[in-house]
């Protein structure tokens, strides 16, 4: 009874109202509230960015200074959730520890719950960016069997994440600023991404009005799927498998028979060059300039010049986009592949906290309840089991 229209994977329907990012697929266009995002990663930096898609608009100097302030000394976590971490297996995937140890946090701030109350909405979204590189450093030590290393407030927020993962000694750890310029640049890059998966999950999950922990949380497991997060390792083993360029119009006739997909090509909504993926090819050159180039970088370049000059591609509108190059960037900088998504996810934080608060103070908004269209039995008549058996 009552009308419902079928559309499985919501491709045709808007689930809310939003002003937080904006994306034009057919012109390849990516706006944070309003601004493009080539020039957001050019010209500012991750947490001005984050203040941007959480309050709306550009912070003022004093209101930067005082976000900046409180995500720096927000950064550590309790230490009963260090020893939560250290009880995970010795192979863990850090994307599970990331998605417990943040649905944990839940506990360590029970007041969260009170999500009607704006300042305490303020102080947990503070929270949660400050913290989640410390969770994702540590998932990341973890793997290793080393230890776990504390925050560096005396350090930036990227140079702070690098200074948790590659720490070494006692001695104060020196990030290469190219290093960290490039991580921050990524990480604005996947601040947000309008109605994506992981997104919608979170706002799935808060529609019931939980603390934004527990949403947060749901967002990180539809991130760690293969077909949201995964995208960009898939590109590496690929690009591995391929070996050389003399390979690649072997690999490129198999795609267009249908033997398999170019992973990093093709995107839902751009129907054109990913403006995400311009960026990055940037960001690979200050990197590899640190690291040295990844081998594996002329590859991809020979690949994506094939397929953009290929009928097969340009009929279906298959650009490069954001997973594309990435890989390359995280491998060169020696992140185990597992790690890949745990980046993407420190990144996306703001962008979900946006999303969550705007649907927190959308009076339209309901809790979230898809219709279905029924397709099973009615009105049997129930046979007790030892009857049946
Ligand atoms: N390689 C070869 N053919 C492709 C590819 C590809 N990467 N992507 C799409 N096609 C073809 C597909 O076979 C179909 O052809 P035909 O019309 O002859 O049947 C046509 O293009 C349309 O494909 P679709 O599957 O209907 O498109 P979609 O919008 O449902 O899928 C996608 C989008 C991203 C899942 C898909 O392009 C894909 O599988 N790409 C590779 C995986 C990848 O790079 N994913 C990362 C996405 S960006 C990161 C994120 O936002 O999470």
């Amino acid at each position: 009874p009552g009308i419902a229209t079928y559309d499985p994977g919501f491709v045709n329907t808007a689930s809310c109202r939003s002003s937080v990012t904006f994306i034009d697929g057919e012109k390849g266009i990516l706006e944070y509230r309003g601004y493009p995002i080539e020039q957001l990663a050019e010209k500012s930096n991750f947490l001005e960015v984050a203040y941007l898609l959480v309050h709306g608009e550009l912070p003022t100097k004093e209101q930067y200074d005082h976000w900046v302030h409180h995500i720096t000394y927000h950064t550590f976590v309790h230490e009963n959730v260090k020893a939560f971490m250290q009880g995970f297996r010795y192979d863990a995937h850090p994307m599970g520890m990331l998605m417990a140890s943040v649905g944990a946090l839940s506990t360590f701030y029970p007041e969260a719950a009170n999500i009607s109350d704006p300042d305490n909405r303020q102080i947990q979204i503070i929270r949660m960016i400050a913290k989640m590189p410390t969770l994702g450093a540590w998932a990341f030590r973890h793997a290793q069997g080393k230890p776990y290393v504390y925050p560096d407030n005396d350090l930036s927020y990227a140079e702070n994440f690098m200074s948790m993962l590659f720490k070494m000694s006692e001695v104060k750890y020196d990030p290469d600023p190219r290093i960290a310029k490039a991580l921050d640049t990524l990480f604005i890059l996947h601040a947000d991404h309008e109605q994506n998966c992981s997104t919608n999950a979170v706002r799935s999950v808060g529609s019931s009005q939980v603390d934004p922990y527990s949403a947060v949380s749901a967002g990180i497991g539809a991130l760690f799927g293969p077909l949201h997060g995964g995208a960009n390792e898939a590109v590496l083993k690929m690009l591995r498998r391929i070996g050389n360029k003399s390979e690649i119009p072997a690999f490129i006739e198999g795609v267009k028979n249908g033997n398999e997909r170019l992973m990093g090509f093709g995107h839902r909504v751009y129907k054109n060059y990913d403006p995400r993926a311009k960026i990055i090819k940037k960001a690979c050159d200050d990197v590899f300039e640190v690291t040295g180039v990844n081998p594996l970088l002329e590859v991809a370049q020979e690949l994506e010049k094939i397929a953009l000059e290929d009928e097969y591609f340009v009929k279906r509108k298959l650009y490069p986009n954001v997973d594309f190059y990435s890989g390359l960037i995280y491998e060169a900088l020696e992140f185990p592949p597992e790690m890949f998504t745990v980046l993407f996810a420190i990144g996306r934080t703001p962008g979900w906290l946006a999303q969550w608060q705007e649907l927190i103070e959308d009076k339209e908004q309901k809790i979230a309840r898809p219709k279905q269209i029924y397709t099973g039995d009615r009105q049997l008549t129930f046979v007790p089991a030892e009857e049946r058996w």
